[in-house]
């Protein structure tokens, strides 16, 4: 325990899912944690919940499709601690499971405001303090589909490839600095993004999830969360540049299973 004491952490889509788990992890481990969301219920309700069991955080709404609100988010983190130490650019939404040439242009620019530009403005927001404290720790999420081809994913795993790949390019422009930027790349995890996939494509989707990884399940949110923690601690000092895959083995060894669909 103890291994983010006294750091700042924010984490953007924090109100469900691999988001939730990072907050609640970073939050035992000792960080002051800002959770954002879009979910504001949700997300006050969670870091509440924090506080009301020692921890420190707090909850600022922030849609990472929005500019403004990235700049609000980040000086509201470094107006009460003082300081950013960790930013996890989390948030994300699933737009797919149709060939590409029926993805509409509105579908396309929205996912890549979500999923993308938020992931620049939120490193490029964070980096002035990095850079002054001369120090910091940059997660980007990606995903197992940055890897591998899917059907049906196309826009998603293009964003997803370009996390990575921007996250490469700063850790070289930014190691200097002492700044570390890392990815880390889900297999399928078992959150609400998932649940509604589910129920959304339906057939045999579950199963289909199970057998593509080698470990015979999917992930659960605290499995990611661990590897959050890890990059964002002192352990990882030495670690930047990569991406860290928690996939059960998906993308050792895929095993596409279409008939199951
Ligand atoms: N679940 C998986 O199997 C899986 C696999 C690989 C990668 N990922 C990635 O992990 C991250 C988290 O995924 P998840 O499965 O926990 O998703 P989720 O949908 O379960 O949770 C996402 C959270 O982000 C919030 N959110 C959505 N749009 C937002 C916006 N515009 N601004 C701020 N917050 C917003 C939601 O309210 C929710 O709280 C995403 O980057 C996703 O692409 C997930």
């Amino acid at each position: 325990m103890d291994r983010l004491k006294g750091k700042s952490a924010i984490i953007t889509g924090a109100a469900e899912g691999i988001g939730h788990a990072i907050a609640a992890a970073m939050a035992r481990e000792g960080a002051h944690v800002f959770l954002s969301d879009i979910a504001d219920e949700s997300g006050e309700h969670f870091a509440a919940k924090l506080r009301a069991a020692g921890h420190a955080a707090d909850y600022v709404h922030c849609d990472v499709s929005k500019e403004a609100d990235i700049v609000n988010l980040i000086a509201t983190a470094v107006g009460k601690t003082g300081h950013l130490d960790v930013m996890v650019n989390n948030a994300a939404i699933a737009i797919g499971g149709m060939p590409v040439h029926e993805m509409t242009d509105e579908q396309w620019h929205r996912l890549i405001a979500v999923n993308l530009t938020s992931v620049f403005r939120g490193c490029k927001y964070a980096l002035p303090h990095m850079i002054a404290q001369k120090s910091g720790s940059i997660i980007n999420m990606a995903s197992a589909q940055g890897h591998i081809g899917l059907d049906g994913w196309t826009a998603y795993a293009g964003a997803k490839g370009a996390v990575m790949a921007m996250t490469r390019q700063m850790a070289v422009e930014f190691g200097p600095l002492n700044i570390r930027f890392n990815s880390i790349s889900p297999g399928t995890i078992n959150t609400p993004m998932n649940d509604k996939l589910i129920k959304e494509i339906g057939g045999n989707l579950a199963k289909a999830w199970v057998k593509m990884h080698p470990l015979g399940r999917i992930g659960e949110p605290s499995e990611v969360a661990e590897a959050a923690v890890y990059l964002a601690s002192d352990a990882a000092g030495f670690t930047t540049g990569t991406d860290l895959r928690v996939d059960g083995g998906l993308t050792a060894a895929p095993r596409y299973v279409p008939d199951l669909l």
